[in-house]
Order: C-alpha cells, then structure tokens, then sequence
C-alpha cells in the first residue's frame, strides 16, 4: 500500500462519516449508469416511435422529449464522471476485496473493456441521433418550429 492509500485508510478508520460518504457517491455512480442508460433506452424508444407514426405532431413530441431527454442524459454523465474521481481515490483503501486479491485486476479489465465498448456505442448512437434531429427539425412546419424556440 501506498503512503496515500494508508492514510485514506487511516482517515476512514478514524472517521465512519468519511465512510459512510466514500459508500454512498459509489451507490450514486452505479445509479448515475443506470440513469444514463435509462433516458439512452427511452430516446431509442422515441425514435423508433417517432418513425413509425411519421407525423408533424409526432415530430415535435420527440423533438421535445429529446430535448428533455439529453439533459438527463448530460446531467447523470457529468455526475458518474464526477462522482468517479472521488471512488477512484478511495478504490484501493475502500473496495479492494482482500478475498479476491489480485484475481480482481483482471476482472476490472474485462468491466472496463464492456463500458468502453457500451461508451464507443453510445458516442456514435449520439451522433447518428443529432443528425436525426437535425433532419427532423428541418421537416417541422413553421408554425411548429416556433413551439420548439
Ligand atoms: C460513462 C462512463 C462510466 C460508466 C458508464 C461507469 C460505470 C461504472 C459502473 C457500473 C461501475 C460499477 C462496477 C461494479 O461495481 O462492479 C463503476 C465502477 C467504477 N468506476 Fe465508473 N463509470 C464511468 C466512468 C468512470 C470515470 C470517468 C471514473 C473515474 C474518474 C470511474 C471510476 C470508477 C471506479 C474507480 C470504479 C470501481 C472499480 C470497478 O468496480 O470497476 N468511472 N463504473
């Protein structure tokens, strides 16, 4: 252990708030995932809806809930971001698993290596998704456009 590690250790020890903090932005950070991936779900859904009615009103429905949607989506990506510096900080003194010892290194390589892939994923979806929103806005009649300012 380093000397950082043995004095977040010493600091956890000595103060179960600091724990009881370190614990719950953790609990956040997977909620934050699951936020994320939620509105991800939501805007796919609303896409595919979007298509299938193919209609004025329709379009501006998903436009709005698009807008709505991206800032959930901002809003948990900035906070498992966040919220991750602090738990890489104390991932060593916190969670390390005695138990599962050095056998958890490969194990968090192969987490890493499916939310990079999910990460790659979702950077091109939100590329594909701002084109479809540009296209769509296009086709809005004038009057609807308003609505959307
Ligand atoms: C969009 C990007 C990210 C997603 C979707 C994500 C998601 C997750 C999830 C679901 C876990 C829980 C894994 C488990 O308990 O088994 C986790 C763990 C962790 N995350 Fe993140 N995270 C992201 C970005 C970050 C960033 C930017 C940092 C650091 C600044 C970070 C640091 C950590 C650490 C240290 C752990 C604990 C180690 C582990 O279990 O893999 N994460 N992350």
């Amino acid at each position: 252990m380093t000397e950082f590690n043995l004095f977040l250790s010493h600091l956890l020890q000595q103060s179960p708030g600091v724990g009881v903090a370190v614990m719950m932005n953790n609990y956040f950070h997977d909620v934050a995932t699951a936020l994320m991936m939620a509105s991800a779900f939501v805007l796919h859904v609303i896409v595919r809806i979007e298509a299938e009615m193919n209609s004025p009103v329709a379009t501006l429905f998903f436009l709005k809930m698009h807008r709505q949607m991206v800032k959930f989506f901002r809003f948990s990506l900035w906070w498992i971001i966040l919220g991750g510096v602090p738990r890489t900080i104390f991932y060593a003194s916190f969670e390390w698993n005695h138990f599962a010892d050095k056998l958890q290194v490969p194990a968090l390589m192969v987490k890493h290596v499916l939310m990079a892939a999910a990460v790659i994923y979702g950077i091109r979806a939100w590329r594909r998704l701002k084109i479809k929103v540009v296209e769509l806005k296009a086709t809005l009649p004038p009057e609807m456009q308003k609505e959307l300012q």
